[in-house]
């Protein structure tokens, strides 16, 4: 079986658009290949290094995610990148022979950078970034790694360091090849893009009553003040999760209601709300028996470090003999 890689960074708590935009993905990906999933710290550490606490809940969060959307322990390797002191090794070893422009030229350096003004980032570690995350993938030799059309650069220079690794030393690495998640974007409760940043987020730890409560006051078409005003669906950010979550019919029924005022907007969301419910209530409940059982979250964590661990240390010896390292007997 061809072996996936994919990783998130533990900053912040995982929304209904992390949960269409990749883990759904992830979770079909276990049918089919020997996936690898884990919790990116270190990378949080990044831009969060003032607040490790924050680091900490959120890892928390994305692990009881991982298992309640349903990854499956007995079918994916779940682990925490901290957990594998290798993936540091690599990323120093991998730093020798990294040309510093190719860094720098990573376009997500300079853009967060000036998104995040309010931090210092001009650190070693910042820079770093995507070197860190071609260390999470080549250590397990990766074939495929599920991503969204942002992490494109990243999969592009992990490719370009392994090439140059397998050129200066021996072929160790594979090239490993981004699978892209084309899905569009998820729209946010005030109708911009959903993210954690925005502070319009349906998270997957928000109980029912939130949830009902954050669909119900959501932004719809803002030209339809009165119920008897016709309206335009595609102006609305209900309508775009309504593509998302809704059946065919469904989407036909409140847009045409919407377009003729037949419909108000309270019982198009309604329909949303039921429909939002479906995908969430098996998530709750699973989130719900795993928050009862902190053990056992623990022990599938363990075990997926310590296989994942036997995986980097095996690649690790292939790395050091190829680097000439350690071997000085013979
Ligand atoms: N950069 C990814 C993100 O923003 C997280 C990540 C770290 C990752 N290492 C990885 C993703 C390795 C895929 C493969 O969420």
């Amino acid at each position: 079986m061809d072996r996936v890689l994919s990783g998130m960074q533990a900053s912040g708590k995982l929304h209904l658009g992390n949960l269409v935009g990749a883990l759904q993905n992830w979770v079909k990906l276990q049918e089919q290949y020997d996936c690898y999933y884990f919790v990116a710290d270190w990378h949080a550490l990044t831009t969060g290094y003032a607040n490790p606490e924050a680091i900490k809940e959120s890892t928390r969060d994305l692990l009881l995610n991982f298992l309640a959307v349903g990854l499956d322990p007995d079918r994916c390797t779940i682990f925490i990148q901290s957990k594998i002191p290798e993936h540091a090794e690599l990323h120093l070893l991998l730093s020798m022979i990294t040309p510093l422009a190719w860094l720098e030229r990573v376009p997500t350096y300079k853009e967060k950078q000036q998104e995040l003004h309010d931090r210092d980032l001009s650190t070693y570690g910042f820079l770093g970034y995507p070197l860190l995350q071609t260390a999470d993938i080549i250590i397990y030799r990766a074939k495929y790694v599920p991503v969204g059309i942002d992490q494109v650069p990243h999969l592009e220079i992990s490719r370009e360091i392994a090439r140059r690794f397998n050129y200066l030393y021996r072929e160790v690495f594979p090239e490993p090849e981004a699978l892209l998640t084309a899905f569009p974007k998820v729209s946010g409760i005030d109708g911009r893009k959903m993210s954690k940043s925005y502070d319009n987020a349906i998270y997957l730890s928000d109980p029912p009553d939130i949830v009902e409560q954050k669909l119900r006051t959501m932004m719809t078409d803002p030209a339809r003040k009165r119920r008897t005003d016709v309206g335009d669906p595609e102006l609305s950010p209900v309508y775009h999760l309504h593509k998302i979550f809704s059946s065919e019919e469904e989407q036909q029924e409140v847009a045409h209601g919407c377009r003729t005022a037949g419909m108000g907007c309270i019982d198009c969301k309604k329909i949303l709300i039921a429909n939002i419910f479906k995908v969430m209530e098996p998530i709750w409940k699973r989130r719900n028996e795993l928050i009862k059982n902190p053990e056992m979250v623990s022990a599938i964590v363990e075990k997926g470090t310590e296989k994942a661990r036997k995986a980097a240390r095996k690649t690790m010896q292939l790395v050091r003999d190829a680097m000439g390292l350690g071997r000085f007997l013979q």
